[in-house]
Order: C-alpha cells, then structure tokens, then sequence
C-alpha cells in the first residue's frame, strides 16, 4: 500500500483539528491529534494533585492508555495551560515520541496535527501543512467553542490562555513550533472551514503532483483523481464540518 502522510502543525485553535479530521475522512487515512497526549498526561497531574515534576510527567507518558484519551475533561481551560507546561518537558516529549512516530508510519498513512509534526514526529511526510490565524480570530474561536461546551469563562482570559501557550511552544528549547522549511502556510483568519480545507485539500494535491515524479514509487490514484467537489465524501457520507464556519 502506498504511504501518504500529512503533517499540520500550527498555534492554539488555528483550525488544525478541522482541517485534519476533513482531510482524514476525505482521503479514508487515520488521524492523531497529538495535543490529546499532552492533555492527558496534564489530566492525570491534576487528578494526583501535584505539581509537575520532570520525573513524574515521565512516568504519567509511559503509562498512558487509550481509556485516558477518551476523558471529557481533557478540553478544560486548566488542562490547556498545564498541557502546555508539560509539553516544554524534553522527558515527557521522548516518552511520547515513539507513539506518534509509529502511528504516521502506520501502512497507507495518516494525518497528525499538533506543534512538532513536521518538524520532529514526521519530517519525511509527504504534505506539511501549518496552519495560522491571528491570535485574536483564535481566542474568539476557542471561546465559542468552550461557551457551547457550556463553560463559562471570558474571552479576555482565553486570549491570555492563548498567547502565554503560544510563547511557550514557540520559545521552548525543544520541538519549539516552528514551521518546516517545505512546509504550506495556511492563514484561516478570513476563511470559512469549506474554503481552510478546500485550501489544504489544493496544498496536498499540488504536493502529490509534485513529488509524483518518473521512478517515484506510485501516488494513490484517487488522491489525484478525486472530484475537487468537497461534499462528495468516500461512502456516501456527508462531512458536517465543512458546512459549519470556524466563528
Ligand atoms: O493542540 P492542543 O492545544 O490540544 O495541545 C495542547 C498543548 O500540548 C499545547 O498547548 C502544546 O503546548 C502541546 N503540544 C505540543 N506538541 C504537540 C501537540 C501539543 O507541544 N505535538
């Protein structure tokens, strides 16, 4: 089977997650969002009660299991800030890695969103994608996404929420995010979710064409060949993220 990996990176409630999951389902490859990891290792710190030691987030990475992906909690304003503090942990990265690396090498592929992705995880992926919006147009988004989760907190603390995250991931000594030199830039600020993914879904194509040259092993043919008609999903099924817009 072919391998076809995308790798999306980009800050706090850019659109990576939307995008991913459109171009998952569109292309019928699996999809990781890796900042589930680091929201469950910060869940289990805060159910313990302790403050994060470099040893202890170590030993929470090693041991995480898939029933501590599926926690409701894992969204909140607090698992956000303290996934971020755990993230800048080199230990708690390395336990991570290997997970990530396997699921993007997985036959056929995958696609996987999170800061490191392209740079880090998964250099060697085909499609590199990072994807921006300012950081006003994100903390708005992340507001209406927490106010229809029915939390209530205020859009000015989100903003903060939002760019002390952003500092951290963008000034951490490791796996700082960054884009990848090959890497697509996708700025979502003025787009709807249908015109974010039909860009990217145009970033993956034109990169498919590319790569596809004489002697290269064979690109998936209907990668290629698909309508660029975004509502036709494989099986029939309509994709109702991409009726939704992102505010
Ligand atoms: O993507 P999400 O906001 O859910 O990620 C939570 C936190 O995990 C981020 O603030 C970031 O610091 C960290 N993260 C990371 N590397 C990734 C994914 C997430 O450092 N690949």
């Amino acid at each position: 089977m072919t391998h076809f990996t995308v790798a999306i990176d980009g800050p706090a409630a850019a659109g990576k997650g939307t995008i991913a999951r459109a171009i998952a389902d569109r292309y019928s490859i699996p999809y990781l969002d890796t900042g589930i990891l680091y929201r469950a290792v910060a869940r289990k710190f805060l159910d313990l009660g302790a403050k994060p030691s470099d040893a202890e987030a170590e030993r929470i990475a090693m041991r995480l299991v898939p029933d501590d992906l599926r926690d409701d909690r894992l969204r909140s304003p607090e698992v956000s800030e303290t996934s971020s503090q755990i993230a800048s942990m080199p230990a708690v990265r390395r336990a991570l890695k290997g997970y990530q690396e396997a699921f993007a090498r997985q036959p056929g592929g995958a696609v996987l969103d999170g800061r490191d992705i392209g740079t880090v995880i998964c250099p060697e992926a085909e499609v590199k994608l990072f994807v921006t919006a300012s950081r006003v147009v994100r903390a708005r988004r992340r507001y209406r996404e927490l106010q229809a989760a029915g939390t209530t907190v205020s859009e000015a603390a989100i903003q903060r929420e939002i760019d002390a995250r952003d500092q951290r991931d963008i000034n951490r000594p490791h796996c700082a995010l960054r884009p990848h030199d090959d890497a697509v830039l996708l700025d979502t600020s003025e787009l709807t979710i249908d015109q974010a993914v039909a860009r990217a879904v145009s970033a993956i194509e034109q990169q498919m064409r590319a790569i596809q040259l004489p002697g290269a092993a064979k690109l998936p043919g209907d990668i290629l060949q698909q309508e660029t008609d975004l509502r036709k999903q494989p099986h029939g099924r309509k994709n109702r993220i991409q009726e939704q817009s992102f505010t």
